[in-house]
Protein backbone atom coordinates (compact mmCIF):
# COMPACT_ATOMS: atom_id res chain seq x y z
CA UNK A 1 0.00 0.00 0.00
CA UNK A 2 1.74 3.39 -0.68
CA UNK A 3 2.17 5.68 2.12
CA UNK A 4 -0.77 8.34 2.89
CA UNK A 5 0.41 11.85 2.45
CA UNK A 6 -0.06 13.95 5.77
CA UNK A 7 -1.89 17.40 6.33
CA UNK A 8 -0.53 19.10 9.74
CA UNK A 9 -1.77 23.11 9.32
CA UNK A 10 -5.33 23.91 8.94
CA UNK A 11 -6.80 27.48 8.11
CA UNK A 12 -10.35 28.12 9.08
CA UNK A 13 -12.08 31.28 8.21
CA UNK A 14 -14.85 32.84 10.34
CA UNK A 15 -17.01 35.45 8.32
CA UNK A 16 -18.26 37.37 10.50
CA UNK A 17 -17.67 40.85 12.00
CA UNK A 18 -19.66 43.42 14.36
CA UNK A 19 -19.70 46.44 11.91
CA UNK A 20 -18.03 46.47 8.47
CA UNK A 21 -14.59 48.78 8.16
CA UNK A 22 -14.61 51.05 5.32
CA UNK A 23 -11.07 49.64 4.03
CA UNK A 24 -11.35 46.14 4.10
CA UNK A 25 -11.54 43.39 1.22
CA UNK A 26 -11.81 40.12 3.68
CA UNK A 27 -15.36 37.80 3.17
CA UNK A 28 -17.54 38.75 6.06
CA UNK A 29 -20.88 39.44 6.87
CA UNK A 30 -22.50 41.88 9.91
CA UNK A 31 -23.09 39.31 12.54
CA UNK A 32 -26.63 40.13 13.28
CA UNK A 33 -27.36 38.25 10.12
CA UNK A 34 -26.54 35.07 12.40
CA UNK A 35 -26.50 35.93 15.72
CA UNK A 36 -25.76 32.02 16.99
CA UNK A 37 -23.49 31.34 13.98
CA UNK A 38 -25.65 28.18 14.19
CA UNK A 39 -25.86 29.01 10.03
CA UNK A 40 -22.25 28.78 9.83
CA UNK A 41 -21.39 26.21 12.19
CA UNK A 42 -23.72 23.93 9.95
CA UNK A 43 -22.07 24.66 6.60
CA UNK A 44 -18.94 24.25 8.66
CA UNK A 45 -19.85 20.84 9.31
CA UNK A 46 -20.99 20.13 5.88
CA UNK A 47 -17.43 21.76 4.46
CA UNK A 48 -15.82 19.26 6.73
CA UNK A 49 -16.92 16.11 5.15
CA UNK A 50 -16.72 17.35 1.93
CA UNK A 51 -13.12 18.40 2.93
CA UNK A 52 -12.33 15.04 4.25
CA UNK A 53 -13.43 12.93 1.35
CA UNK A 54 -11.59 15.73 -0.82
CA UNK A 55 -8.21 14.97 1.44
CA UNK A 56 -8.68 10.92 1.52
CA UNK A 57 -9.51 11.13 -2.50
CA UNK A 58 -6.27 12.65 -3.00
CA UNK A 59 -4.19 10.82 -0.91
CA UNK A 60 -4.03 12.80 2.21
CA UNK A 61 -4.90 11.91 5.95
CA UNK A 62 -4.70 14.32 8.78
CA UNK A 63 -1.88 14.11 11.18
CA UNK A 64 -1.34 16.04 14.52
CA UNK A 65 -1.53 19.79 13.87
CA UNK A 66 1.53 21.60 13.93
CA UNK A 67 -0.26 24.99 13.25
CA UNK A 68 -4.03 26.42 13.27
CA UNK A 69 -4.72 29.30 12.52
CA UNK A 70 -8.57 31.09 12.75
CA UNK A 71 -8.86 34.60 10.83
CA UNK A 72 -11.22 35.93 9.32
CA UNK A 73 -13.70 38.33 10.06
CA UNK A 74 -13.35 38.81 13.15
CA UNK A 75 -12.87 34.99 15.03
CA UNK A 76 -13.03 36.56 18.42
CA UNK A 77 -16.59 37.14 18.26
CA UNK A 78 -16.73 33.34 18.28
CA UNK A 79 -16.87 33.19 22.17
CA UNK A 80 -16.99 30.20 24.41
CA UNK A 81 -19.85 27.78 22.27
CA UNK A 82 -17.47 28.81 19.55
CA UNK A 83 -14.53 26.98 21.47
CA UNK A 84 -16.41 24.11 22.39
CA UNK A 85 -17.75 23.72 18.42
CA UNK A 86 -14.31 23.61 17.18
CA UNK A 87 -13.06 21.25 19.68
CA UNK A 88 -15.69 18.68 18.74
CA UNK A 89 -14.84 19.12 15.01
CA UNK A 90 -11.53 18.67 15.90
CA UNK A 91 -12.19 15.58 17.87
CA UNK A 92 -14.99 13.75 15.18
CA UNK A 93 -11.71 13.96 12.62
CA UNK A 94 -9.56 12.26 15.53
CA UNK A 95 -7.40 15.42 15.13
CA UNK A 96 -4.81 16.43 18.40
CA UNK A 97 -2.00 18.77 18.39
CA UNK A 98 1.60 18.43 18.23
CA UNK A 99 4.13 18.99 21.61
CA UNK A 100 4.80 21.62 20.10
CA UNK A 101 1.80 23.95 18.45
CA UNK A 102 1.03 27.13 17.40
CA UNK A 103 -2.39 28.05 17.44
CA UNK A 104 -3.54 31.51 16.30
CA UNK A 105 -6.63 33.55 16.77
CA UNK A 106 -7.70 37.35 15.43
CA UNK A 107 -9.12 39.40 17.88
CA UNK A 108 -10.43 42.73 17.35
CA UNK A 109 -10.05 45.36 20.23
CA UNK A 110 -13.72 45.65 20.22
CA UNK A 111 -15.25 42.24 19.75
CA UNK A 112 -14.04 39.91 22.44
CA UNK A 113 -14.62 38.75 26.04
CA UNK A 114 -12.36 37.56 28.71
CA UNK A 115 -14.95 34.16 28.83
CA UNK A 116 -14.71 34.13 25.31
CA UNK A 117 -10.76 33.85 25.30
CA UNK A 118 -9.84 31.94 28.25
CA UNK A 119 -12.49 29.20 26.93
CA UNK A 120 -10.34 29.00 23.68
CA UNK A 121 -7.34 29.09 25.75
CA UNK A 122 -8.18 25.64 27.62
CA UNK A 123 -8.92 24.59 23.67
CA UNK A 124 -5.52 24.93 23.05
CA UNK A 125 -5.15 28.79 21.24
CA UNK A 126 -1.76 29.91 22.40
CA UNK A 127 -1.24 32.93 19.71
CA UNK A 128 -3.54 35.97 19.39
CA UNK A 129 -3.22 38.72 16.26
CA UNK A 130 -5.00 41.91 17.44
CA UNK A 131 -6.15 44.08 14.80
CA UNK A 132 -5.19 48.04 15.72
CA UNK A 133 -4.21 49.41 12.84
CA UNK A 134 -3.27 52.64 14.61
CA UNK A 135 -2.69 53.77 17.63
CA UNK A 136 -3.84 57.29 16.71
CA UNK A 137 -7.40 57.81 17.24
CA UNK A 138 -8.02 60.28 14.36
CA UNK A 139 -7.28 57.42 11.67
CA UNK A 140 -9.51 54.47 13.70
CA UNK A 141 -12.32 57.23 13.09
CA UNK A 142 -11.20 57.60 9.47
CA UNK A 143 -11.02 53.84 8.70
CA UNK A 144 -14.41 53.56 10.54
CA UNK A 145 -13.37 50.65 13.19
CA UNK A 146 -15.71 49.32 15.50
CA UNK A 147 -13.78 50.49 18.65
CA UNK A 148 -12.33 53.31 20.41
CA UNK A 149 -8.68 53.45 21.35
CA UNK A 150 -9.62 52.90 25.29
CA UNK A 151 -10.22 49.75 23.77
CA UNK A 152 -7.52 48.74 22.43
CA UNK A 153 -5.47 49.87 25.24
CA UNK A 154 -7.33 47.86 27.44
CA UNK A 155 -7.19 45.22 24.74
CA UNK A 156 -3.39 45.65 25.12
CA UNK A 157 -3.50 45.68 29.12
CA UNK A 158 -5.10 42.53 29.04
CA UNK A 159 -2.43 40.84 26.80
CA UNK A 160 0.46 42.09 28.40
CA UNK A 161 -0.93 41.56 31.81
CA UNK A 162 -1.59 37.82 31.47
CA UNK A 163 1.89 37.37 29.04
CA UNK A 164 0.47 35.88 26.55
CA UNK A 165 1.48 35.41 23.12
CA UNK A 166 0.82 38.21 20.92
CA UNK A 167 1.06 40.03 17.48
CA UNK A 168 -0.16 42.98 16.26
CA UNK A 169 -1.62 44.77 13.04
CA UNK A 170 -1.13 48.42 11.96
CA UNK A 171 -1.42 49.46 8.49
CA UNK A 172 0.78 52.25 6.63
CA UNK A 173 -0.28 54.69 4.05
CA UNK A 174 -3.74 55.59 5.23
CA UNK A 175 -5.65 58.32 4.33
CA UNK A 176 -5.19 61.45 5.93
CA UNK A 177 -1.63 61.02 6.81
CA UNK A 178 0.07 64.11 5.89
CA UNK A 179 -3.22 65.85 6.82
CA UNK A 180 -3.22 64.76 10.63
CA UNK A 181 0.93 64.00 10.38
CA UNK A 182 0.90 60.39 11.08
CA UNK A 183 4.07 59.57 13.18
CA UNK A 184 4.68 56.15 13.00
CA UNK A 185 7.43 56.00 15.39
CA UNK A 186 5.67 57.30 18.16
CA UNK A 187 3.06 55.00 17.22
CA UNK A 188 5.61 51.68 17.62
CA UNK A 189 7.21 53.27 20.48
CA UNK A 190 4.09 53.02 22.54
CA UNK A 191 3.10 49.69 21.21
CA UNK A 192 6.60 48.09 21.95
CA UNK A 193 5.95 49.08 25.23
CA UNK A 194 3.32 46.27 25.68
CA UNK A 195 5.83 43.74 23.98
CA UNK A 196 4.03 42.02 21.50
CA UNK A 197 6.39 38.83 20.27
CA UNK A 198 5.24 40.24 16.16
CA UNK A 199 4.05 42.64 14.70
CA UNK A 200 2.13 42.76 11.29
CA UNK A 201 2.64 46.35 8.67
CA UNK A 202 0.25 45.61 5.64
CA UNK A 203 0.09 48.90 3.21
CA UNK A 204 -3.34 49.67 2.98
CA UNK A 205 -4.50 48.13 -0.44
CA UNK A 206 -7.76 49.74 -2.00
CA UNK A 207 -9.42 50.23 -5.35
CA UNK A 208 -10.34 53.94 -6.86
CA UNK A 209 -13.55 53.39 -5.34
CA UNK A 210 -12.17 53.63 -2.25
CA UNK A 211 -14.16 56.80 -0.16
CA UNK A 212 -11.02 58.32 1.03
CA UNK A 213 -8.89 57.74 -2.35
CA UNK A 214 -8.47 61.32 -2.62
CA UNK A 215 -6.62 61.35 0.55
CA UNK A 216 -4.01 58.70 0.33
CA UNK A 217 -0.79 59.97 0.70
CA UNK A 218 1.53 59.31 -2.04
CA UNK A 219 4.31 56.89 -3.08
CA UNK A 220 7.33 58.74 -1.46
CA UNK A 221 5.22 58.67 1.67
CA UNK A 222 4.56 55.33 1.99
CA UNK A 223 8.40 54.18 1.22
CA UNK A 224 9.38 56.77 3.37
CA UNK A 225 6.49 55.28 6.49
CA UNK A 226 7.85 51.32 5.52
CA UNK A 227 11.83 51.81 5.46
CA UNK A 228 11.24 53.84 8.91
CA UNK A 229 9.13 51.00 10.29
CA UNK A 230 11.73 48.51 9.37
CA UNK A 231 15.15 50.76 11.03
CA UNK A 232 12.87 51.12 14.20
CA UNK A 233 11.83 46.91 14.41
CA UNK A 234 15.26 45.99 13.71
CA UNK A 235 16.81 48.40 16.02
CA UNK A 236 14.35 46.90 19.04
CA UNK A 237 15.31 43.44 18.08
CA UNK A 238 12.74 42.11 15.64
CA UNK A 239 13.70 40.40 12.29
CA UNK A 240 12.33 41.49 9.39
CA UNK A 241 11.62 38.02 8.00
CA UNK A 242 8.30 38.84 5.46
CA UNK A 243 7.27 41.72 3.58
CA UNK A 244 5.09 43.21 5.95
CA UNK A 245 6.09 40.68 9.25
CA UNK A 246 8.28 41.57 11.86
CA UNK A 247 9.00 38.97 14.73
CA UNK A 248 11.74 38.39 17.85
CA UNK A 249 13.97 35.40 16.66
CA UNK A 250 12.27 32.68 17.03
CA UNK A 251 8.87 33.83 17.21
CA UNK A 252 7.97 33.96 14.09
CA UNK A 253 4.22 32.61 12.59
CA UNK A 254 4.91 29.45 12.35
CA UNK A 255 1.46 28.88 10.33
CA UNK A 256 2.43 31.65 7.40
CA UNK A 257 6.03 30.26 7.52
CA UNK A 258 4.31 27.17 6.08
CA UNK A 259 2.36 29.11 3.53
CA UNK A 260 5.33 31.05 2.66
CA UNK A 261 7.25 28.06 2.09
CA UNK A 262 4.66 26.25 -0.07
CA UNK A 263 3.84 23.48 2.48
CA UNK A 264 0.58 21.83 2.48
CA UNK A 265 -1.69 23.87 4.80
CA UNK A 266 -5.65 22.52 4.49
CA UNK A 267 -8.40 25.21 4.28
CA UNK A 268 -12.16 25.34 5.97
CA UNK A 269 -14.55 28.52 5.64
CA UNK A 270 -16.52 30.43 2.93
CA UNK A 271 -13.82 31.79 0.64
CA UNK A 272 -10.33 30.28 2.44
CA UNK A 273 -7.93 29.17 0.66
CA UNK A 274 -6.05 25.69 1.03
CA UNK A 275 -2.90 24.03 -0.91
CA UNK A 276 -2.10 20.29 -1.30
CA UNK A 277 1.96 20.96 -1.56
CA UNK A 278 2.80 17.45 -2.58
CA UNK A 279 0.16 17.05 -5.28
CA UNK A 280 0.46 20.64 -6.45
CA UNK A 281 -3.52 21.48 -5.42
CA UNK A 282 -5.40 24.93 -4.77
CA UNK A 283 -8.42 24.81 -3.41
CA UNK A 284 -10.87 27.90 -2.64
CA UNK A 285 -14.16 27.76 -0.92
CA UNK A 286 -17.09 29.50 -2.31
CA UNK A 287 -19.19 31.66 -0.25
CA UNK A 288 -22.56 29.88 -1.35
CA UNK A 289 -22.45 27.31 0.42
CA UNK A 290 -20.03 23.66 0.87
CA UNK A 291 -18.22 23.88 -2.54
CA UNK A 292 -14.94 24.80 -3.74
CA UNK A 293 -13.09 25.58 -6.95
CA UNK A 294 -9.82 23.07 -7.69
CA UNK A 295 -6.56 24.95 -9.44
CA UNK A 296 -4.02 21.85 -10.22
CA UNK A 297 -0.68 24.30 -10.62
CA UNK A 298 1.64 23.06 -13.72
CA UNK A 299 5.31 22.66 -13.08
CA UNK A 300 6.38 26.00 -14.03
CA UNK A 301 3.38 27.79 -12.41
CA UNK A 302 4.83 25.80 -9.66
CA UNK A 303 8.09 26.79 -9.85
CA UNK A 304 7.27 30.59 -10.51
CA UNK A 305 5.25 30.46 -7.42
CA UNK A 306 7.79 29.04 -5.11
CA UNK A 307 10.40 31.77 -6.72
CA UNK A 308 7.94 34.45 -5.61
CA UNK A 309 6.81 32.89 -2.05
CA UNK A 310 10.66 32.39 -1.72
CA UNK A 311 11.69 36.21 -2.23
CA UNK A 312 9.14 37.03 0.27
CA UNK A 313 10.96 35.42 3.02
CA UNK A 314 14.60 35.80 4.49
CA UNK A 315 14.85 32.25 4.42
CA UNK A 316 16.30 33.27 0.50
CA UNK A 317 16.15 31.32 -2.54
CA UNK A 318 18.96 28.72 -4.32
CA UNK A 319 20.59 31.10 -6.83
CA UNK A 320 19.75 27.35 -8.96
CA UNK A 321 16.26 27.53 -8.87
CA UNK A 322 16.53 30.57 -11.60
CA UNK A 323 17.56 30.44 -14.99
CA UNK A 324 21.62 30.34 -15.87
CA UNK A 325 22.83 33.79 -15.59
CA UNK A 326 20.57 35.27 -12.85
CA UNK A 327 23.67 35.74 -10.62
CA UNK A 328 24.49 38.60 -12.29
CA UNK A 329 20.68 40.40 -11.43
CA UNK A 330 21.54 38.90 -8.03
CA UNK A 331 24.64 40.87 -7.96
CA UNK A 332 23.14 43.99 -9.46
CA UNK A 333 20.43 44.15 -6.63
CA UNK A 334 23.45 43.57 -4.03
CA UNK A 335 25.31 46.58 -5.03
CA UNK A 336 21.88 48.50 -5.00
CA UNK A 337 21.24 47.25 -1.17
CA UNK A 338 17.97 45.53 -2.09
CA UNK A 339 19.63 41.93 -1.96
CA UNK A 340 21.78 40.16 0.16
CA UNK A 341 24.21 37.22 -1.70
CA UNK A 342 25.36 34.56 0.18
CA UNK A 343 26.55 30.94 0.11
CA UNK A 344 24.96 30.73 -3.14
CA UNK A 345 21.65 32.06 -2.02
CA UNK A 346 19.84 35.14 -3.04
CA UNK A 347 17.28 36.84 0.10
CA UNK A 348 15.78 40.48 -0.08
CA UNK A 349 16.77 43.22 2.16
CA UNK A 350 13.81 45.51 3.50
CA UNK A 351 14.36 48.17 0.74
CA UNK A 352 14.23 44.71 -1.43
CA UNK A 353 10.85 43.56 -0.01
CA UNK A 354 8.98 47.22 -0.76
CA UNK A 355 10.00 46.95 -4.30
CA UNK A 356 9.62 42.67 -4.65
CA UNK A 357 6.85 43.52 -7.30
CA UNK A 358 9.10 45.11 -9.69
CA UNK A 359 12.22 42.21 -8.87
CA UNK A 360 9.72 39.87 -9.70
CA UNK A 361 9.07 41.38 -12.78
CA UNK A 362 12.43 41.81 -13.69
CA UNK A 363 12.40 38.20 -13.23
CA UNK A 364 9.95 37.39 -15.66
CA UNK A 365 11.63 39.16 -18.41
CA UNK A 366 15.00 37.57 -17.98
CA UNK A 367 13.32 33.93 -17.41
CA UNK A 368 11.25 35.12 -20.96
CA UNK A 369 14.85 36.12 -23.20
CA UNK A 370 16.76 33.18 -21.01
C1 LIG B 1 -9.07 39.89 9.45
S1 LIG B 1 -8.32 41.36 9.92
C2 LIG B 1 -7.84 41.22 11.65
C3 LIG B 1 -8.82 40.91 12.74
C4 LIG B 1 -10.02 41.80 12.92
N1 LIG B 1 -10.96 41.56 11.87
C5 LIG B 1 -9.68 43.26 12.98
O1 LIG B 1 -9.78 43.94 11.97
O2 LIG B 1 -9.34 43.72 14.08
C6 LIG B 1 -6.71 41.12 9.22
C7 LIG B 1 -5.84 42.33 8.99
O3 LIG B 1 -5.76 42.63 7.61
C8 LIG B 1 -5.35 43.97 7.43
N2 LIG B 1 -6.16 44.55 6.35
C9 LIG B 1 -7.49 44.50 6.19
N3 LIG B 1 -7.86 45.15 5.07
C10 LIG B 1 -6.72 45.61 4.49
C11 LIG B 1 -6.43 46.35 3.30
N4 LIG B 1 -7.39 46.77 2.50
N5 LIG B 1 -5.14 46.64 3.02
C12 LIG B 1 -4.14 46.22 3.84
N6 LIG B 1 -4.35 45.51 4.98
C13 LIG B 1 -5.63 45.22 5.30
C14 LIG B 1 -5.58 44.68 8.76
O4 LIG B 1 -4.35 45.04 9.32
C15 LIG B 1 -6.28 43.64 9.61
O5 LIG B 1 -5.92 43.71 10.95
S1 LIG C 1 -13.11 44.08 11.64
FE1 LIG C 1 -11.37 43.19 10.49
S2 LIG C 1 -12.28 41.69 9.04
FE2 LIG C 1 -13.98 42.96 9.88
S3 LIG C 1 -14.24 44.55 8.34
FE3 LIG C 1 -12.79 45.36 9.86
S4 LIG C 1 -10.70 44.81 9.09
FE4 LIG C 1 -12.23 43.58 7.95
Amino acid sequence: MTEKLTIDSLYLHFPYCRHLCNYCDFYKNLNEKDPSYSVFEDTLAQMNDVHNEFLSNNGYQWSELETLYIGGGTPSLWGRSGADYLANLLAKNKVTFKDKYEFTMEVNPGSWSVEGLEQWMSHGVNRFSLGIQSLNPNFIKVLDRVHNIDDVYETLEFFNGRKLNFSVDFMLGLPYSKEYERNIREELNDILKYNPSHLSLYILTVNDHYKHFEKLPDEEWIEREYLEVAKILKEHGYDHYEVSNFAKPGLESIHNLNYWRMKSVAALGQSATGFLSETNIRYKWKVTGPTFVEEHLTEEERRIEDIYMGLRINDGLALSSFAKGFEAIAEAWDQRGLARLSEGRVSLTSKGFLLLDSLMDEIFRFEKDS
